[in-house]
């Protein structure tokens, strides 16, 4: 009997080191995506988005509308590679200009600005999976 509960004792110290330290990875690779992603984002994005995520007046929108941005989830690696060109409305203002692509960005690139645009500007939508983000950049066009 109390050989059985030294025994579920340790397996269960066991599993919650496992448990923690998986985690902690998590939230380095978090930390390292956010980080790269707010220099990627600087480069290739703020010129029209803003250091803020402002936008610019009636030609570039604003990345703070969390609405658009959550509700389009599964499309933002798209539109950050491929650009988009399509009427949209974000904070209430209608956007109809070009956004160009930029097909130089690698998936892992892509990633990092998602996460970094994904949680910054008042957007809450945590983390975004390499894996996941290079299978939905084969599917776009
Ligand atoms: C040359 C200016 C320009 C650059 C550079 C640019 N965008 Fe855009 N972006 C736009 C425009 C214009 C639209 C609206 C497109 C439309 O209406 O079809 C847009 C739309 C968007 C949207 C959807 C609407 C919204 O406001 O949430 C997201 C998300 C976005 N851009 C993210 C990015 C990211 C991330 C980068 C950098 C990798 C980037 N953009 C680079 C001009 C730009």
């Amino acid at each position: 009997m109390r050989n059985k509960i030294i025994y579920f004792i340790g397996l269960g110290f066991v599993f919650s080191v496992l448990f923690y330290s998986c985690q902690s990875e998590d939230q380095i690779t978090f930390a390292r995506y956010y980080v790269n992603g707010k220099g990627l984002y600087e480069k290739n994005c703020q010129n029209c988005h803003g250091a803020n995520g402002e936008g610019l007046k009636k030609l570039y929108p604003a990345l703070t509308d969390t609405t658009y941005i959550r509700n389009n989830k599964a499309r933002l690696s798209c539109i950050i590679k491929y650009g988009l060109n399509e009427k949209i409305i974000i904070n209430g203002q209608g956007y109809e200009e070009k956004m160009p692509g930029n097909t130089s960005l690698t998936a892992i690139d892509v990633t990092q600005i998602l996460v970094y645009t994904g949680n910054s500007f008042g957007n809450k939508l945590g983390a975004f999976q390499l894996e996941n983000v290079s299978a939905g950049l084969k599917d776009c066009r």
